[in-house]
């Protein structure tokens, strides 16, 4: 399926994404449209634009069902057209000079500004501690995700996030380099059954204070 003709609300979006367990086996998301989903959702921020999120799309039936063996048996993992892997860049300074070289090329900065972000980011960056870099990582690796839930749900598709998997045997499998570390499994499908509804905390709870 194509990007809906129906126009809906990103509030619309956000009410009507829930975590969808039961998609339909046998339809598939075409390779480009993932692609598309993907190119969409990285226009997700990131500290100092570092984007330290990458993807690993596992599509293939078998393989599927062999990652369900990591993901406790959870079956939205075969089941689903696609499941997205996101996995953070510990390593995420090597890729400083490339960043704000295209914001050069692009003319959104000029020589000046371009060196001097490079300088700063060399400064703070490949410096810091690897256990901050991972946060770091993780915590942009949600917004990216975050952003792919919202755009399967606009595209008519589903999804759930997963933390639900072993992280070692993940890495072990898909040969993932040391620099790169799994964070979330997206299962992203048709659904057959709709999620089971959820509530949220009311606002009470969670605003501690204006100030
Ligand atoms: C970090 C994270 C890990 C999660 N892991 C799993 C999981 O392994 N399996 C699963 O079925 N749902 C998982 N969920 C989905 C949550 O259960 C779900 O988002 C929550 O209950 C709220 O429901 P909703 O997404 O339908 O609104 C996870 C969600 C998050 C954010």
């Amino acid at each position: 399926m194509t990007k809906s003709s129906i126009v809906k609300s990103l509030s619309e979006v956000i009410k009507e994404r829930h975590s969808v367990r039961k998609y339909d086996p046998n339809f598939s998301i075409p390779k480009e449209e993932i692609e598309d989903i993907l190119k969409e959702a990285v226009l997700a921020p990131s500290s100092s634009n570092l984007q330290p999120w990458r993807f690993i799309v596992i599509q293939d039936q078998e393989e599927k069902k062999e990652l369900k063996k990591i993901a406790f048996n959870q079956e939205q993992v075969e089941t689903a057209s696609a499941v997205i892997a996101i996995l953070g860049d510990k390593e995420m300074f090597k890729s400083i000079e490339k960043v704000y070289q295209s914001a050069f090329e692009a003319g959104f900065l000029d020589e000046t500004r371009r060196d001097l972000l490079i300088k700063s980011a060399n400064n703070l960056y490949p410096n810091a501690p690897e256990e901050l870099r991972k946060e770091i990582a993780i915590f942009d690796a949600g917004l990216v995700s975050m952003q792919i839930m919202l755009i399967a749900k606009d595209r008519g598709y589903d999804t759930v996030p997963m933390g639900g998997f072993n992280k070692e045997q993940f890495a072990r499998k898909y040969n993932v380099p040391e620099r790169y570390f799994p964070i979330i499994l997206l299962p992203i499908g048709k659904a057959a059954a709709p999620a089971h509804k959820t509530t949220r905390l009311p606002l009470e709870d969670l605003l501690i204070e204006y100030i």
